[in-house]
């Protein structure tokens, strides 16, 4: 065979693998809104910086008829490239072969860009769109997705691992996502779940729609296991570019830095940001866009646990993750759900060299039986141990309430916080005024006693307690700072502990209750 043959011949395969199922099956995806595996690739990545590993590997099995059928590639494009010139490697599971399913072939040219990438402390992006387990292959194709489980946990912490779904995820399929440190969804075109609606039905005789067990709307608000909802495929493959301009490459890089970008709005209309009203609402993610570089915030499961914000930053061109109390939702209470977004939050920064602020404006953590059932005490203390254990950068700034075991969780100076900043509105206490005066008064202010004596003691309690200065002359607080100083001490701050290094007992892995 002659040179120009067979170089035809492998540019005819080449066709071929873009091809993916063929024609008919590539019309159907595109039909349903989606994009093919390669368009997903090519759109996420730098132009032209994709190098595909293994499109030629076909799948072994020789059951149920599938010795006639095999596709190049076998349902997934793997390979690297670049994303804003950094290193990352990439899965782009195909559903138009075999349904994107997981087999034997499939599973290891997955494995095999998994360990390339924490060989060159690069981040893993899977891009999902796959019926499962490839049910023609039985346990050899559920070995493969341990093999891929097995991967996703020793990776983590290494390198972030970013999952986007694009279309089904049903079964065991599910988990490597959920190991992962973000999950991506498309408004419309995307699903998780354990078992269908169909297996729903003849065990509980429930019945739901997929979109009600497992689309966007359900995973972003209601379970928390989405951190980000866009669109559609376009804008999934924007995000996860922009996600990944805060973070850096691997545990031992630091996030890049850029230009550092002043808010639009001036610092000067923040000294009149918090209410005089102690208990009136306002928005803490407008007083975070209002510090950050170019008046940015990247929120993570922004519609899960809306008491709680937890997102990407930028001060002074350094990347910051922010945790904050958000007083338009429920008063900004730590609850459960809010408790175990911030802690995987805060242990995801921590992990990668994120340094991280807090802004604190917390009643406590939220009372009820319902809260004491679910757990509260264990998953509250998920959020104090994973404040605790980071050794990164640490800064706060109570804004006003800091009240109860709250303040300790919420970076409080002993928990090893670096600098502790507070507002002249800010109220430290073990409790609120109402409930502290009960408490104290109980038997000079029975329930019958006239208001105005109960008012007197609340106001002598405000004027004594519900200030940062107690806690500033004990060195608690380190600074009170006005509102509008607020960038310029925390470009400052944050530059001061460039240089932060911690050293602890060595030890396996500590016990976080889980
Ligand atoms: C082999 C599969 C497949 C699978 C889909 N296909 N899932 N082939 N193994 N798991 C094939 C179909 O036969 C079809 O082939 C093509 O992919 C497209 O599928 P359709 O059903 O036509 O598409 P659609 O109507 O969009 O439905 C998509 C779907 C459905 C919801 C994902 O295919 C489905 O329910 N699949 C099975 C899901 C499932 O139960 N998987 C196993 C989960 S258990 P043709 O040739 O017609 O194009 C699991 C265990 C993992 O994953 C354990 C790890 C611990």
């Amino acid at each position: 065979m002659t040179v120009e043959k067979r170089i035809a011949d492998l540019e005819a395969l080449r066709d071929r693998i873009r091809e993916g199922g063929g024609p008919e099956r590539l019309a159907r995806q595109h039909a349903e809104g989606k994009l093919s595996a390669h368009e997903r690739v090519e759109l996420l990545l730098d132009p032209g910086s994709f190098l595909e590993l293994d499109p030629f590997v076909v799948h072994r099995c020789r059951d149920f008829g599938m010795e006639k059928t095999s596709f190049p590639g076998d349902g997934v494009v793997c390979g690297a490239g670049r994303i804003d010139g950094r290193a990352v490697y990439v899965f782009a599971q195909d559903f138009t072969i075999f349904g994107g399913s997981l087999s034997e072939s499939n599973a290891e040219k997955i494995c095999k860009v998994m360990d390339l990438a924490v060989q060159n402390g690069a981040p893993i992006i899977g891009l999902n769109d796959s019926g499962g387990a490839r049910i023609q292959e039985g346990v050899v194709s559920l070995a493969g997705y341990s093999k891929v489980f097995l991967r996703n946990t020793r990776a983590s912490g290494v390198v972030p691992q970013i999952s986007a779904i694009l279309g089904p995820c049903a079964g065991g399929a599910v988990y490597s996502p959920a190991i992962t440190d973000f999950i991506f969804m498309t408004e419309k075109t995307s699903y998780l779940f354990v078992t269908g609606p169909d297996v729903i039905r003849t065990v509980t005789h429930e019945e739901v729609t997929k979109e009600d067990l497992g689309g966007s709307r359900t995973h972003s608000a209601v379970s928390g296991v989405a951190h980000f909802v866009r669109k559609n495929d376009e804008a999934v493959l924007a995000g996860i570019r922009q996600l990944l301009s805060y973070l850096p490459s691997n545990n031992l890089d630091d996030p890049p830095r850029t230009e550092a970008l002043d808010p639009p709005r001036s610092a000067s209309e923040l000294d009149s940001f918090i209410p005089e009203e102690p208990n009136r609402p306002y928005d803490m993610a407008e007083l975070v866009r209002r510090v950050a570089d170019g008046g940015l915030f990247l929120e993570v499961q922004g519609a899960f646990a809306q008491n709680i914000l937890c997102g990407f930053g930028r001060l002074g061109g350094r990347s910051i993750g922010v945790v904050a109390n958000q007083p338009m939702h429920l008063a900004g209470v730590l609850d459960i759900d809010a408790s175990v977004k911030a802690a995987r939050f805060v242990r995801f920064c921590d992990a990668f060299n994120i340094p991280l602020l807090v802004f604190e404006d917390v009643p406590g953590f939220l009372p009820g039986t319902q809260q004491e059932y679910g757990g509260i005490i264990r998953h509250g203390a998920k959020l104090l141990y994973a404040f605790a254990e980071a050794t990164v950068p640490k800064v706060s700034v109570v804004t006003r309430k800091a009240y109860g075991g709250a303040y300790c969780v919420m970076l409080s100076k002993d928990i090893a916080t670096d600098f502790n900043f507070a507002y002249p509105t800010a109220e430290i206490a073990v409790m609120g005024p109402e409930g502290a005066v009960n408490v104290l008064y109980r038997r000079e202010l029975p329930p019958d006693a006239p208001p105005e004596k109960r008012a007197e003691k609340v106001a002598e309690y405000v004027d004594n307690f519900a200030n940062p200065y107690i806690a500033a002359r004990r060195g608690y607080v380190d600074q009170v700072i006005e509102p509008s100083e607020t960038r310029e001490k925390l470009i400052q701050a944050f530059g001061l502990l460039e240089g932060k290094r911690v050293s602890l007992p060595k030890k396996k892995h500590g016990n976080i209750p889980l």
